[in-house]
């Protein structure tokens, strides 16, 4: 089996770029930030502080989160109720920036993308895949862009969506965001020493994904052919 991973900070494209990539390469695209988004979104529900560590970890055995694909689009399932659309709000980003600093939330999660890994082709987007989840990946990418340009994208992202957000809220999420993901204690995001970094400030859509096209070309090009 071939693993591509990507990782990087929030708002660098991964998801999109990612999705559009295992496309056109016949790989399963895993994005493995909803399975925290899904704790989160539990947590939130349940009324837990988000950085209450006891309370949330404390809930995880009542828990059940599962991954599953619908005409090839990933769907995440908790306790057996489909939360896709219910998982990329400001809230959530922010309750699972706090949950996934958690050794515990991570455990739970870590067997699934194993799995997952096991039995398909897959391009896996995280914080930790190349370092922590899957360090034999064939192919491992850092994927980023400067926080005033990942906060932009993000913050058109929202206004489409017709959330009435100011840009600065946005890039002050953006940038603690940033802080939890690279200074909590357990798998921090960081770039594998053998990750190969895409700085996307400066390409539009179509470059990046052509650029991480190329990457996975050149590794495995004959591999997937
Ligand atoms: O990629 P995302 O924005 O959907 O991720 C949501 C949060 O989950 C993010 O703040 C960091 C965390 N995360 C993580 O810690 N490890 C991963 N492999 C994926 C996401």
């Amino acid at each position: 089996m071939y693993a591509i991973a990507i990782d990087g900070p929030a708002g660098a494209g991964k998801s999109t770029v990612s999705r559009i990539v295992a496309k056109e390469i016949g790989f399963l695209y895993v994005d493995t930030g909803a399975l925290y988004r899904a704790v989160a979104y539990s947590v939130l529900q349940n009324k837990i502080e988000p950085t209450d560590s006891k309370a949330v970890c404390a809930l995880l055995p009542h828990m059940e989160v599962r991954l599953g694909y619908e005409d090839g689009e990933q769907q995440v399932y908790l306790n057996k109720e489909n939360v896709t659309d219910m998982l990329r709000t400001p809230r959530v980003s922010a309750a699972a920036s706090a949950v996934s600093s958690f050794g515990p939330v991570r455990e739970f999660l870590f067997s699934q993308q194993k799995d997952i890994a096991r039995e398909n082709n897959i391009i896996m987007d995280g914080r930790d895949i190349g370092t922590v989840v899957l360090p034999n990946a064939q192919v491992k990418i850092y994927l980023t862009a400067t926080a005033e340009e990942r906060a932009g994208r993000r913050f058109d992202e929202l206004r489409q969506k017709g959330e009435n957000i100011a840009f600065d809220t946005v890039l002050a999420d953006i940038r603690k965001r940033d802080e939890n993901d690279m200074n909590r204690k357990v798998s921090p995001l960081r770039q594998a020493p053998d990750a190969i970094v895409v700085d996307t400030s400066q390409m539009d859509f179509m470059q990046s994904v052509q650029a991480i096209l190329e990457i996975i070309e050149k590794k495995i090009g004959q591999g997937i052919k």
